[in-house]
């Protein structure tokens, strides 16, 4: 089903990719393109509607960032903040520099209608509650000819303008950030009324997109590679490929035993047991563990396991020969970053090995994801049946336990570690302490320390919990958890789990740690 477009152009705005997801909150499909792309996106692709998102940069500079809005003719078109600039400097406005930036909470006041009686409903008439965010630099001195002059704050005359006739509105405020109280209704006036789009974009439907488009990219003999790793993307991915082509989605799971607990006999009963997929299983822990023998070197572990996850793949090449395609779990937020001029890289340190490049070289990737924000693959998953420990799993590292376990990995310490993560989880879940920790787990610290047990002395090893909120794991924070759930699995841990006579709770931010301990 072909559906109406949003197109965000993304100036460099720090809000960007939250217009999108916006817009897709309304059941709307929106994509974003950097600047330097949308001219060639917006005559390939016709939107329906485009929204200019803010930026960082001067319309004033000499090569600022610029489309020519002209080619914008005939659709609605919302500018926020630079996008209202840029509307204003390229249509007859005048745009001031400014030295400071205004950044934050604002009362912004809504101008009395010029033309009576109110023939249209203005963008900013949605404002019931008057607090905006901005964040800017530069403002708007004066507004083109044709357009309205529709809002203003005690510090920004021009806080918003529009034209009818131009279908072109502009807000200097974010309305897509959740501190502009009416923000929603703001872009739901553009998108409902203003646009007049069509709110056709569920869960369902990018379902059933998805699994046509495999089926039309795969062909009706085509085979495809699919390795999962338990997380959610993989499962999704993999969850999808077995709805569209069934058996010839070869599903690949390499158990190299540094799971959690029952989580790899979870991806087994999940996708041999309830999908009934062609699902491959390479137990491989014995390889894992031969080579991480006396490694206790952080880097040196993801070095090792990063390349055996290659050589398991040699090693099983003549089983998997016969695809054609290889599927990846790319997601919108990697397409957009990696395609963006002006977006933070993303962060590549943590990846460990994957295909070998041979295999890779021979065929075709397919993202069937590449579309998709995490949780729009989650409802993706849960769509397609997937049970929620998998749906809901928390972000898990590549090399998995080695990095919860300090010094060497051997069955015995991950063990422990299993064990009392399973319990530390047990106890959040329990007692509803879990809710919004953005990772939460026990480690194994390579130290030991004098306990008594009964009336034994005990010279045993300690474990580390650790509970984070984040918004992207690149700051986080340690989570409040109550004591006496931090007591109870204290308790639970040093009676339950062999060789551990202590438990310490991780009270860093990161920075200055980091979330994993290695
Ligand atoms: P750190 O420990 O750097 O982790 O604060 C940030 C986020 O990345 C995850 N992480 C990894 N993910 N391979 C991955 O795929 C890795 O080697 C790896 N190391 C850390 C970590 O769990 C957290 O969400």
């Amino acid at each position: 089903m072909q559906h109406q477009l949003v197109l965000v152009v993304d100036f460099g705005g720090q809000y960007s990719q939250l217009i999108v997801r916006r817009v897709r909150e309304f059941g709307i499909y929106s994509e974003m393109v950097p600047w330097t792309k949308a001219s060639q996106f917006i005559s390939q692709n016709q939107p329906s509607a485009v929204i200019l998102s803010g930026g960082p940069r001067s319309v004033l500079e000499s090569n600022a960032p610029t489309i020519d809005l002209s080619i914008l003719e005939g659709i609605p078109t919302l500018g926020i903040c630079y996008g209202m600039q840029l509307m204003a400097h390229q249509l007859g406005g005048e745009v001031e520099k400014s030295s400071d930036r205004e950044y934050g909470l604002r009362q912004v006041k809504v101008k009395v209608p010029t033309v009576h009686p109110l023939k249209e409903w203005r963008l900013v008439d949605s404002l019931d509650n008057p607090q905006v965010w901005m964040s800017h630099g530069d403002q708007v001195l004066s507004i083109p000819n044709d357009f309205e002059w529709t809002a203003e704050t005690d510090s920004c005359p021009y806080a918003g303008m529009e034209s009818e006739s131009r279908q072109m509105y502009g807000v200097q405020f974010h309305p897509e950030v959740t501190h502009t109280i009416s923000g929603r209704e703001v872009l739901r006036s553009f998108l409902l009324e203003k646009a007049k789009l069509s709110c056709d974009w569920t869960g369902e439907s990018f379902v059933e997109d998805s699994i046509k488009q495999i089926q039309a990219q795969v062909g009706p003999t085509g085979k495809v590679l699919c390795a999962v790793s338990g997380g959610v993307d993989s499962s999704v991915m993999a969850a999808l490929l077995i709805r569209a082509i069934g058996e010839r989605a070869v599903c690949v799971f390499v158990d190299h035993g540094l799971l959690r607990k029952d989580e790899a006999a979870g991806v087994e009963e999940t996708f041999s047991g309830h999908f009934h997929a062609n699902l491959k299983v390479f137990r491989e822990q014995e390889r894992f563990f031969g080579s991480l023998k006396g490694v206790t070197d952080p880097e040196q572990k993801r070095k090792i396991i990063g390349e055996e996850f290659v050589n398991v793949f040699d090693a099983h090449a003549t089983e998997l020969e016969d695809c054609d395609f290889l599927a990846q779990g790319t997601i919108y937020p990697d397409v957009v970053e990696s395609g963006s001029d002006t977006a933070a890289k993303i962060k590549s340190h943590h990846n460990v090995g994957g295909m070998p490049d041979w295999f890779k070289a021979k065929r075709t990737i397919i993202e069937p994801l590449r579309l998709l924000f995490k949780d729009e693959v989650r409802q993706a998953g849960r769509l397609l049946g997937l049970p929620d420990e998998m749906v809901d799993r928390e972000p898990f590292p590549g090399p998995g336990l080695a990095v919860r376990i300090t010094g060497e990995v051997t069955p015995e310490r991950v063990k422990i570690v299993q064990e009392a993560d399973a319990i530390f989880r047990d106890e959040l879940r329990a007692s509803g302490a879990n809710k919004g920790i953005w990772q939460s787990y026990a480690a194994l610290l390579d130290v030991r320390s004098v306990g008594v047990m009964g009336d034994e002395r005990t010279y045993q090893q300690p474990i580390v919990l650790r509970a984070v909120e984040s918004e992207d794991a690149m700051t986080a924070t340690a989570v409040r958890i109550p004591y006496e759930v931090l007591e109870r699995v204290s308790s639970r841990i040093v009676n339950e789990v062999h060789g551990v006579n202590r438990v310490f709770y991780d009270l860093t931010s990161k920075p200055p740690a980091t979330i994993e301990l290695e």
